[in-house]
């Protein structure tokens, strides 16, 4: 086989915060079927993935645990990895941040910018949102919320390391705008020009209120900032710069696939960090879309995440490969439900693919001895219509897999899969059979049915190896490598001995599937009507003694003799008067002054502490990642307003 060169492909390192669910593996199964893809067709490939183990919120999971941090990330990556394992992933190498070749090759190439001039020590105060790992600043929040999962932040304030990302502003807006194909699709692109627009501020690069990290070189008190650690191990795994074989051989990167929310971090901070340490780029970053359900956005708090692992159990991983690669368009954010997917499995594997395979290697076995025919020249123009997209089919999903349309790629071969099925119907075998005198024409079906199949078997072998494996036993083909060169021709098959295995895939009743699935996924509760628990019912009269009315805090401070309380000056139309809440662990006094309220302003007036409250503030309560979050609730009338 031609030696194409080589191709380093990465996923993200995942947390390992909670289990993952099927969002995630959907990279990693990208990913993985490139790795095979180009495998397949003559390249040396490296394909890497990994997790990302240090930082706060790793630290405080692990607390709240009662272990250690290295003891808590042990366990779950020993499960991302049997994930991994039951997936079938093809990666050659697996990286943990906490191992020491890591942290030793962190620590080198932050020397490295350090070295260059580019990092200094600085006061650093800003909003700091502790699930996402990332700093904003004022301007870049949304509400006065972490843009990108919509939390609180806090604001944090220390002596810390700072990189001189500003530096490399112009430098990357030159790579967005002159070399499209690094950052692709060209939405994200357009986003990330326009953030470096905004302007660059210098990134703060280290930490020294918490210690699970990666020490500092020069100073041993602070830890890395996570988002430098994690980047670095797309070198680091290759040996960089100690051990450089791999490195040399397969750096810079072909692609970095990544979630869209963390295309950011790759395609401005990643290779801001390369340029100073004067190491080449990644030839590109792909960002993708995410998974959703119709609800919104899987999580664990809603208790609607969707385990990958109990589908596979259900319906093998070949199936959900195919589902997953094939349904999505790359870049876009899909719905995943389970009738769509449902749906997709049967109608596509087990009718489309399933029928062909056991029709063909039914028909061989009962009119020909189980021997595939050799051709005779009982040629017939429908031949050449099936020989010519058979044969073609492999150009098409080579070009389709180049910008990683992974379900166009799957159509084509499909388009193949469904001709070959028509092809049945219009030759109509079991009549041929019925006469001798058209038995050699029946040779010629048979024979170019399993030249068919034979190429579909090469096609679908970077998505679905197993699924290839039996079809080519099927075959009688058990003892052949599958070549990509294969899917080329369609002079191959000679006298094969044929045999009818299970089904590839079982037929499924769509309706009793989906009932068992939403039960054992306990429904989709963003959808489900499913009763609030109360408190008791009320008669009309109890609300309506009541006075709702809307507010606005003039002033906010801390209750001298209260931790936990809040003093606010709230206006309401005419009258002023001070209200006292116990928010003071929620809220900083600062972002309530300018906030509309709703006020229950005929309650009983009361002392706090030594202070009078005259009426109560509502907030509402969430739950995020399992803890209590206040959050204000906005009307939009003018103060003093009633509500009713
Ligand atoms: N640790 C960082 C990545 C560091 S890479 C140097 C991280 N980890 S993560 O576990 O939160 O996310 C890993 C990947 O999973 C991201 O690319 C993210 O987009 C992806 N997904 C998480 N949920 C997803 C969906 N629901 N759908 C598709 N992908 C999603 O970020």
């Amino acid at each position: 086989m031609a030696n194409k060169g080589t191709y380093y492909i990465t996923t993200p390192i995942y947390y390992p915060s909670s289990n993952l669910h099927i969002g995630h593996t959907y990279c990693t199964v990208m990913a993985d079927a490139m790795a095979r893809f180009k495998r397949l067709s003559g390249y040396d490939v490296r394909f890497l993935t990994g997790t990302d183990e240090h930082g706060q919120k790793i630290q405080t999971i692990a607390e709240e645990k009662g272990v250690t941090p290295q003891a808590y990330v042990d366990e779950v990556v020993a499960g991302i990895k049997d994930l991994w394992k039951t997936m079938e992933i093809s990666y050659d190498d697996f990286i943990r941040t906490t191992e020491d070749r890591h942290i030793k090759r962190v620590q080198d190439l932050f020397m490295k910018m350090y070295e260059k001039g580019d990092i200094y020590k600085g006061e650093y105060e800003g909003m700091y949102c502790t699930p996402c790992e990332s700093f904003w600043t004022e301007s870049q929040l949304v509400d006065g919320k972490c843009p990108d999962c919509g939390r609180p932040v806090q604001k944090a304030q220390e002596e810390a390391y700072f990189f001189k990302l500003s530096k490399y502003a112009d430098a990357l807006l030159d790579l967005f705008e002159n070399t499209p194909e690094f950052l692709q699709p060209d939405t994200r692109r357009n986003e990330m020009i326009a953030f470096v627009k905004q302007g660059l501020e210098d990134l703060c690069i280290s930490r020294s209120t918490f210690d699970w990290g990666i020490p500092v070189p020069i100073n041993e008190k602070h830890v890395m900032y996570v988002w430098l650690d994690a980047l670095s191990n797309y070198i680091t795994a290759l040996g960089w710069p100690d051990e450089p074989e791999l490195y040399e051989k397969y750096w810079p990167v072909n692609v970095h696939l990544v979630g869209k929310e963390i295309v950011r971090f790759h395609t401005i901070i990643w290779p801001a960090m390369l340029m100073s340490a004067e190491l080449p780029l990644p030839k590109q970053v792909l960002g993708h879309g995410w998974l959703l359900l119709e609800g919104g956005k899987m999580s664990k708090s809603k208790g609607n995440v969707v385990d990958p692992v109990k589908l596979i159990e259900r319906y093998g991983i070949d199936a959900l490969k195919y589902f997953l690669l094939r349904e999505y368009t790359f870049g876009q954010d899909g719905i995943f439900t389970n009738e769509v997917m449902l749906k997709r499995m049967n109608y596509d594997l087990a009718n489309d693919l399933g029928n062909l395979v056991s029709r063909t290697v039914s028909m061989i076995e009962k009119y020909n001895g189980g021997f595939v025919p050799d051709l005779t020249d009982a040629v017939e123009e429908v031949d050449e219509d099936l020989k010519n997209i058979a044969v073609g089919a492999a150009a098409k999903v080579e070009a389709n897999m180049d910008e990683f349309k992974f379900n166009m790629a799957l159509e084509e071969i499909w388009v193949l899969v469904r001709r070959a099925n028509k092809y049945i119907d219009e030759t109509m075998p079991w009549v041929l059979a019925k006469d001798e005198a058209t038995k050699a024409r029946l040779d010629n079906v048979l024979h170019n049915l399993a030249e068919a199949i034979r190429i579909i078997s090469v096609l679908i072998y970077p998505f679905m190896h197993t699924t290839s494996d039996k079809i080519r036993k099927q075959l009688g083909l058990w003892y052949a490598d599958v070549a990509w060169e294969d899917a080329l021709t369609f002079e191959m098959m000679s006298g094969e001995q044929v045999k009818k295995g299970d089904a590839i895939f079982p037929r499924l009743d769509i309706e009793k599937e989906l009932e068992e699935l939403e039960a054992m996924q306990g429904g989709n509760k963003e959808e489900e009507n499913i009763p609030l628990e109360l408190k008791d019912e009320i008669e009309y009269d109890t609300f309506d003694a009541i006075d709702f009315r809307v507010g606005t805090i003039l002033q906010a401070e801390k209750h001298p003799k209260a931790d936990k309380l809040l003093v606010f000056q709230v206006k309401m139309g005419t009258e002023k008067r001070q209200i006292i809440s116990g928010v003071a662990e929620h809220f900083k006094p600062e972002e309530c002054v300018g906030r509309k309220v709703l006020v229950v302003a005929n309650l009983k007036p009361r002392k706090l502490r030594g202070l009078e409250s005259k009426g109560m503030i509502m907030f509402a309560e969430e739950t995020v990642d399992g803890k209590e979050v206040l959050k204000f609730v906005t009307p939009e009338a003018e103060d003093g307003n009633p509500v009713a």
